[in-house]
This record gives C-alpha cells, structure tokens and sequence, in this order.
C-alpha cells in the first residue's frame, strides 16, 4: 500500500504538476551559523531540521553512508579548534535534539534504519570504524532543500572527524541513507550526485558553488564526460570509490610558458575526496617542486581553515596549475582557488580573512594516500551514480546559470524498469529544479493513472499542505554579498590568537587518518557541558 502511495505521489506529482520529481539543486554557500557572533561564516548547505526546524550547515560527505548531525556535545579537536565559540562555528550551528518535536531516539544507528557499515579504508577519518557503534542515534525529518524526509540519524559521541571537516555530514555514500530515502519518497529519480564547489575568497569571480541530487547541471559542465567504474575495494585504497591518475602537473606562467614539476614515470594515484579541504594532498616532492618552480619560500604551515596548507608572506606565484589525468580530463585550476588568503574562525567566531598572506592548498604528505580535495571541483564537475556504480568528471564552466539534467536508469518511485539515461531538453534557469521536467514517467503514467484518481487527491492535499509547511528559506550571505568580510586583514601574531605558534615552522599538522592509532577512550566522553548549555540559552541555539 506504502509503495501504491509513493507510485501514485511520483506519477501524480510529475504528470500532473511536471514537477515534484526530478533533480534537484541545493547551492553551497555561506552561511552565517551564529547570529551572536559577526561574520560566523561557514561555506556548505544550508538546511533545516526537526520540529520547530532548526537551522544548520551542511557538508556533502562523499563516503558515508548515514548521515551525523552534531549537537553540543559534538566536540571538537582542541589541537585545531581553540573553543568552544570555534566549535560552533566550525560545526555549523547545532542541533539541539532535546528541543525537537519529532526527534525518536533509538538504541541505536542501525535499529533507527541506519546504514549497517561504513567504509574504513586506510586514509578515511580515525574514527569512522566506532562511529555507528558509539553514536547518539534516532529519527527525525531534515530538509536539505527539497523538502523534508524522516531519516535515520547519527548525533557522534565520538571525535572521529579532523579538525577542517567539521561540518554536519550528509552522508553520499553507495548506500546512503538519505539518498534512498529521497528516492523512495519520489523526490528524485536516481541516487546520483553531482557537486561543484564554486569560487570562493575572490572579488571579481566569486559563485557559489550546487550540489545536484538525481542528475547534473548541464550549464556546468564543458566537453566530453570521463566516466569511470567506483571501486570501493581495499586493493584500491580509495574510500570514496573515486581513484584517479594525476600524469602531469604542470605551472603556467603569466607569460604563457609551462612548466612540468611532476618527473616523467611518476604518476600519482589519488582518491577524489571532494569534502578536504584542499586541492591537492600530494607527495611531498611535488609541492617542493611546485615552490622550487615558483620560487616561493613558506614561512610554516596554514592552522586554519585550509589546515595543512603551506602559509606563504611574500613573492606570491601569479600564475595558474593544470592538472593532466590519465583518463584524459584536464583541469586548469585559476590562481585565486589554490592560492588563497589565510582564512580562520577567530575566537570571537568570526570568519576572518589575511590578505597579507597566502596559503597554497597543497598538502605535501609521507606516505598517507593522495587526494584532491574540494578545490579540485572549483575547476572540474563530478557526478557519482550509485546505481550504475559509476562516477564522472567534465572540466567544469564555472556558471551560476543552470540547467538540471535527470539521471536515471528506472524512473521516480523506483519502481519503473527499463535502462539508459534520460535527459531533459535543455533549459537554462536561475538554479531552480522546478523547472525541470523529468522524461521517463510518462510510460509508468499511461500504465495506472486510470485506476488512481482517488489516491492522487489524497496525493494532491498532503503535497500541498507539506508546501504550507515549507518554511522560508534561510537567509545567505554569500561572498560577493558581504564584500567586507574579505576586506579586513584581520590577521593577529599567532600567540595572540590561539596562544600557540599559527603555524610552525618545519613543524607539521599531525593527521588524525584511519592508518595512525586508534583514538585514544578519552576522547569518547558523556558528561554534560554547562557552558555550552549556557550558549544556548542565550541564543535559542539557532541562528
Ligand atoms: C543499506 O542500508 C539499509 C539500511 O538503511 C539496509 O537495510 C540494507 O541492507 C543496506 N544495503 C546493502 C546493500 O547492504
Ligand atoms: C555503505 O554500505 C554498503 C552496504 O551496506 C557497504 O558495503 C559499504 O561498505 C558502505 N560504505 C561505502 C563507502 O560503500
Ligand atoms: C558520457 O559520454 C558518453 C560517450 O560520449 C555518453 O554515452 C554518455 O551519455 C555521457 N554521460 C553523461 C552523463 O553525459
Ligand atoms: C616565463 O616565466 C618563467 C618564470 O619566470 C621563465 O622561467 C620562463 O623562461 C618565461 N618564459 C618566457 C617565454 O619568457
Ligand atoms: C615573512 O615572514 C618572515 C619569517 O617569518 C619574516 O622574516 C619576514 O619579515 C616576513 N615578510 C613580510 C613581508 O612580512
Ligand atoms: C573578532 O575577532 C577578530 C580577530 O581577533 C577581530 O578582528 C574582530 O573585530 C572581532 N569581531 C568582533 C565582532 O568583535
């Protein structure tokens, strides 16, 4: 009866009203995540949830199945985050499942409907091994963007996470939990991804970035696809499922000569991880070679925001890198988008912004496995497909127009057979998936339309009184917005911010990955914070 309901819901909804079904695109932006302190940008999702909704930012987590959501006792790292008003911050706000209506607890993740594993691939955050067996766990509804669904959650108990991926994590993975919840619901024809990043830290070409739920932008994308088969196989080392040979790096000068820093025979491997923080975790030897080419000198290491990164303070390189895959794809990625400002969360939780510095968004690493991190997607465009098992990548058109493409095998509902992928006649708007009109239900349509006139006005009232519902959406301020926040060179001596060395010179950040020790029992912890609690009462814990 369950899936008559969703069947009639899709069909109705995309024959009738040609729009509730198809892809759908959330933008990644800044959002300020705490109305008390100034400037408390954080770049993801903005989303909404429980009852009253709550509001909380949002990071797209490539490998995880479920999703986790941190409330105040989520703490964070104190080697990389100094306080508690950082934390906040740097968590996106949190969630206060106590003052939730609709939150159900549950004694466990996988007893809540939760995803039974993650993956722990050497190279995947230390702790995700515990994380379904130690968290907090129950069921509430969250609305990413198109509408609220009822999922499984993990609030962590454990600190399993590093310190520069701090974001609530909506989980992507190959069974994610909330993808199969949005496709059961018919809110999207496929459990496929699609992300690009956007532009950040810039004043002339700064955009947010999409995530696309069912399909892709077209409007984002340049050229021939470069699709591969997700292997999620020890063997690989890639947890993501995304392995990809980078063949060549090469530095363009202004004067348009290029310069190869990578030796011949010396392709890199890397696992595409588009929630780090940087561009490129690479073996150390090609970030030396990048600085030797360039003629930069660090001055130590980045411990903000892009924690890890190289900190530069004089004769920055203007020029840009291209990134030369074996399949083919080449990436040119623009100066401002690996060689960025220094930015951190201040005590005072403010996003502040260095402009006196630079920080190069590559990570020289020993022997941990490489990635390309989000700032890869600044210049390329990903699309995951779980239910082909496949990923693809185009050189992206970094555009704010778009132009939703539904990607789909069977049809809304998950109910309809058939192969191939369907694509929507082009149409270029302003982002908005509404306009989109999925092609393959009409074959499901002709076939029970005839015997579901009844179910379709049940279908009708409950979709239209889940719009009233709706709330309005969250107020943004993106960076092209607030031009101010990139304006103030906010940058303190060291000691005087975080009481400790900015940045070390010949020191390095320690990882906190799968391959180093477990952590250690006192991290898990139970016992009650007051002072959080107290920040709460004075803000609602809502922004
Ligand atoms: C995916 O997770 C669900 C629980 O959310 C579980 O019932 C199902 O067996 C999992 N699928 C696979 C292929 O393991
Ligand atoms: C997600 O769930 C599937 C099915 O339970 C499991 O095989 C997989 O290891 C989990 N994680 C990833 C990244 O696939
Ligand atoms: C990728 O390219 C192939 C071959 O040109 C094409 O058949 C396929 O539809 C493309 N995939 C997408 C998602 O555009
Ligand atoms: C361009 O600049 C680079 C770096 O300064 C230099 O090595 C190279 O010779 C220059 N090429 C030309 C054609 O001037
Ligand atoms: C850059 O940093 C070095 C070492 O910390 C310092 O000696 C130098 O004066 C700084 N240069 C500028 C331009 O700030
Ligand atoms: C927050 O701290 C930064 C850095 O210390 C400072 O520049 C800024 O003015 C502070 N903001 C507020 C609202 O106090």
């Amino acid at each position: 009866m369950t899936a008559i309901v969703h069947l009639v819901l899709a069909v109705w909804a995309s024959s009738v009203l040609g729009q509730e079904c198809g892809p759908v695109a959330f933008p990644i932006t800044d959002v300020r995540t705490d109305l008390a302190a100034a400037n408390s940008f954080m770049r993801g999702i903005p989303a909404k949830i429980g009852t009253p909704p709550q509001d909380i930012v949002m990071l797209p987590w490539a490998e995880l199945n479920n999703t986790y959501i941190y409330d105040e006792q989520s703490d964070c790292d104190p080697s990389i985050i100094f306080n508690e008003q950082i934390c906040k911050v740097r968590r996106g706000g949190y969630f206060i499942e106590t003052d939730s209506t609709s939150f159900s607890k549950t004694s466990d993740l996988i007893s809540a409907g939760g995803a039974s594993q993650e993956i722990t691939t050497t190279g995947t955050e230390i702790g995700v091994k515990r994380l379904i067996s130690t968290s907090l766990a129950g069921r509430d509804r969250l609305d990413v963007g198109s509408g609220f669904v009822n999922i499984p959650l993990g609030i962590p108990r454990l600190r399993w996470d590093n310190g520069y991926t701090t974001l609530h994590a909506l989980g992507l993975g190959s069974n994610s939990t909330y993808l199969n919840a949005l496709v059961q619901a018919g809110q999207i024809p496929s459990r496929v991804w699609s992300l690009f990043w956007g532009r950040m830290w810039t004043d002339f070409d700064a955009m947010d970035g999409s995530l696309v739920l069912g399909g892709y932008d077209r409007e984002k994308v340049i050229g021939r696809n470069f699709t591969q088969p997700l292997d999620y196989s020890e063997e690989t080392g890639c947890w993501t499922g995304m392995k990809v040979t980078v063949n060549s790096l090469l530095v363009n000068f202004r004067n348009g000569s290029d310069f190869s820093i990578m030796p011949r025979n010396s392709a890199v491997q890397c696992c595409i991880v588009p929630q780090r923080q940087l561009l490129w975790e690479a073996p150390s030897g090609i970030v030396d070679a990048f600085e030797a080419a360039t003629q930069m000198k660090n001055i130590g290491f980045s411990f903000g925001l892009h924690w890890s990164a190289r900190l530069y303070n004089s004769s920055f390189f203007d020029g840009e890198l291209s990134f030369l895959l074996s399949n083919g794809l080449q990436v040119r990625v623009p100066n401002s988008q690996f060689l960025t400002p220094f930015v951190d969360v201040a005590r005072n939780g403010s996003r502040v912004v260095d402009r006196s510095k630079r920080e190069l968004l590559m990570n020289g690493l020993a022997d941990q496995p490489a990635t390309l991190g989000r700032y890869f997607f600044t210049s390329a465009y990903l699309m995951v497909d779980h239910d082909a098992k496949t990923f693809t990548m185009w050189q992206a058109n970094p555009s704010v127009k778009s132009s939703l493409v539904a990607v789909s095998k069977g049809g809304c509902g998950g109910t309809a057979g058939g192969t191939g992928t369907a694509a929507n006649p082009p149409s270029t708007g302003t982002g908005s998936s509404s306009q989109e009109t999925p092609s393959n239900t009409g074959a499901i349509a002709g076939g029970v339309v005839g015997g579901v006139a009844v179910l379709a006005i049940i279908a009708a009232v409950f979709l239209i009184r889940r719009r009233r519902n709706r709330d309005p959406p969250v107020s943004t301020e993106g960076a092209s917005d607030s031009p101010e926040v990139y304006h103030k060179p906010q940058y303190l001596p060291p000691q005087e911010i975080h009481g400790t060395n900015m940045y070390h010179h010949g020191g390095k950040p320690v990882e906190l990955r799968a391959d180093n020790e477990l952590q250690p029992p006192q991290y898990i912890h139970s016992g009650k914070r007051d002072s959080r609690r107290t920040v709460h009462e004075l803000d609602g814990g809502r922004f």
